[in-house]
């Protein structure tokens, strides 16, 4: 009730709603009304009330990341239509596969603090209170599991489509790292959930640094935030363009079998093509060349002895000959 209460008086504007249009509206009497308002307000709305006049919003707490503000007048069909805001949880892919099979498609589970965030390869990921945007989007595609580990890419793509549509310089290092400046302000972690032909739920856990301005020693070197770099970004803002262009790309892959503009974003905004980089697998270091992404969103390299070879996702980590990348 809360949520179309909120939803009634952002869709209003500047205008005042009265208690009893809202009442009539949404079946509920006056008292309830302003019920809900008190406790929206402590939930941190700006909500004025004037006498024979009603509500209207006096500032939108705009940097909340709640339903409200990001599905508000959202141009997408499914992605970002149902979120579920918590101030805090162990790690919001774990908390969305606790609920994957029991809500639809195209929800996103958004933290404001994690407790046990999860990066790739069993390591931890920082995730301090209102320092970014921490979230897990749950999709469903009518897809065999083969074909899922493509989606981290779309994921990847549609991150450097709305950090670049809000002006940020960003590049992605192969698979799912985004580089601003050289370092690291985004990772993503993928989890499927799946039976040998059918795809039950897959989770894209993703962590932008937006405020971070302090970093542990063991990541300082190679960790940055958008804030630090100076771009002072809204994290609604992000979290809105990346539910637009994600639907995109994902239509695009799920319904059409067409990967060609995340391929083309991938590489295009590539950190590591045509750059020499290290190679790590099992402890082993190998210097090699980035040639490509192929069709099936896999690194094409160069050894050293001039012998080509695919680099599955998940199997290697990456750096750069100077530093992280
Ligand atoms: C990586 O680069 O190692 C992947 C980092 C993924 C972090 C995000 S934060 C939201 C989601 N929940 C988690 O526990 N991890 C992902």
């Amino acid at each position: 009730m809360r949520e179309k209460i909120i939803r009634a008086i952002l869709d209003s504007g500047d205008s005042f709603i009265s208690g009893e249009q809202l009442s009539k509206a949404l079946g509920i009497s006056r008292t309830a009304i302003w019920k809900h308002i008190n406790a929206l307000r402590e939930e941190g709305y700006n909500i004025e009330s004037v006498n024979k006049k009603g509500y209207r919003l006096a500032e939108r707490p705009h940097d909340i990341l709640s339903l409200e503000n990001i599905s508000h007048n959202l141009s997408t069909e499914f992605i970002g239509k149902n979120i579920i805001h918590l101030d805090t949880v162990g790690s919001t892919n774990d908390y969305a596969k606790e609920i994957g099979n029991k809500v639809n498609g195209g929800t996103l589970i958004i933290s404001e603090q994690q407790t046990k965030g999860k990066g790739r390869l069993g390591r931890s990921w920082k995730s301090k209170s209102g320092d970014g945007i921490w979230m897990s989007l749950i999709i469903k595609p009518k897809i065999e599991p083969y074909k899922t580990p493509f989606l981290t890419l779309v994921a990847g793509a549609s991150i450097i489509k709305a950090l670049d549509n809000l002006g940020v310089d960003v590049s992605i290092k192969w698979p799912n790292d985004i580089i601003l400046n050289h370092k690291k302000i985004c990772g993503i972690l993928t989890e499927l959930s799946a039976e040998m032909e059918r795809v039950n739920y897959i989770v894209i856990g993703i962590g932008i640094n937006v405020k971070t301005l302090e970093f542990p020693e063991e990541i300082k070197e190679k960790a940055t935030s958008l804030y630090k770099e100076g771009y002072k970004l809204s994290r609604v803002d992000i979290v809105r363009q990346f539910c637009i262009e994600f639907e995109k790309l994902y239509k695009a892959y799920i319904l059409d079998g067409n990967k060609d503009s995340t391929l083309e974003i991938c590489k295009k905004y590539s950190a590591i093509i045509g750059n020499h980089v290290y190679l790590i697998k099992n402890n082993k270091k190998e210097l090699v060349e980035c040639i490509d992404i192929n069709e099936n969103g896999n690194l094409i390299i160069k050894e050293n002895n001039g012998e080509i070879k695919e680099i599955l996702s998940g199997e290697v980590s990456i750096r750069g000959v100077k530093g992280y990348v």
